[in-house]
């Protein structure tokens, strides 16, 4: 199977009652662990990467990398590849141009009439392409790449279809008590959750999957929420694979190996992530 449309995900997402597990990947070894994962359980979601981590790469170099293995490793699941936490016009165009088949655009930094006009121009542009944006409103405290956030600042249910109506982006990010990273516990406001979710026109997205206890997300999926994103904990599964290798020993070089291992353990993570958000009850 080829890369999947952004639109198709979110319509199997629909007619299956799931919520779609979106995986930030930087490297090959995450690629392949991901993909796998997806492929063992039998579900489709997103591979996504940042505009900050696409700095390490480039669109074309990651495009080219998701498309091959997808192909190499015969998938059968439905997958799609998301810009995440997209920075910049130029980002967007280049995704596009490369292969990607989903896009998100976070101005959400910018006052609400200016996140809308930067939006707005993604979603005039995207959608030309047949490609879906999502955007964000609130900020999400916590750890998102390099950038450290510590402002709390929640989504007004009041913006929501205002800022849907004004961009016609296709999902909208919140800000509920989420947040990136490992270092603070998330605490998700349901009554806020549900607020939003009476006045959404779209569908929403949660980030900072990673810490958020499983039987939260599976409430939160009741609640109009379409995609999760999950970024810290895979990279965790990941780094721990070759930290615990080196402090056995400081010789240690066996790249290949270890690779191999760093594979298998996130394949596991994301395995487990995949069917607890949606199979367990
Ligand atoms: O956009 C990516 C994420 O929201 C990932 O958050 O690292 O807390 O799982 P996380
Ligand atoms: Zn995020």
């Amino acid at each position: 199977m080829r890369l999947v449309n952004g639109f198709t995900l979110m319509k199997y997402a629909k007619e299956n009652n799931l919520v779609l597990p979106a995986f930030n990947t930087t490297n090959y070894e995450l690629t392949l662990a991901i993909v796998q994962a997806f492929e063992h359980t039998g579900l489709g979601g997103y591979i996504q990467i940042s505009s900050n981590n696409l700095k390490l790469s480039n669109p074309e170099i990651i495009a080219n990398m998701v498309s091959l293995i997808v192909k190499k490793e015969n998938i059968s699941v439905p997958i799609s590849l998301h810009l995440d936490h997209g920075k910049s016009f130029e980002d967007v165009k280049n995704c596009i141009d490369a292969g990607f088949t989903s896009i998100m655009f976070d101005a959400s930094n910018l006052p609400l009439d200016e996140n809308i006009a930067a939006v707005r121009r993604v979603v005039e542009y995207a959608h030309y392409f047949g490609i879906p944006v999502e955007a964000e409103i609130g900020g999400i405290k916590g750890k998102e790449d390099e950038e450290v956030s510590t402002v709390d600042d929640k989504t007004k249910p009041e913006d929501v279809q205002y800022f849907v109506e004004q961009t016609k982006c296709d999902t909208v990010a919140v800000s509920i008590g989420n947040v990136h990273g490992l270092d603070l516990a998330p605490e998700l406001d349901f009554e806020l959750l549900e607020e939003i979710e009476r006045v959404t026109p779209v569908p929403l997205v949660l980030h900072g999957g990673s810490g958020i206890p499983f039987e939260q997300v599976r409430k939160a999926k009741s609640h109009n929420i379409i995609k999760i994103n999950y970024g810290s904990q895979l990279r965790k599964s990941y780094i721990e694979t070759f930290g615990k290798a080196y402090e056995k020993n400081h010789n240690e070089f066996d790249f290949f190996s270890l690779g191999c291992q760093a594979v298998n353990n996130v394949t596991g993570t994301a395995k487990a992530i995949i069917q607890e958000i949606n199979i367990r009850n």
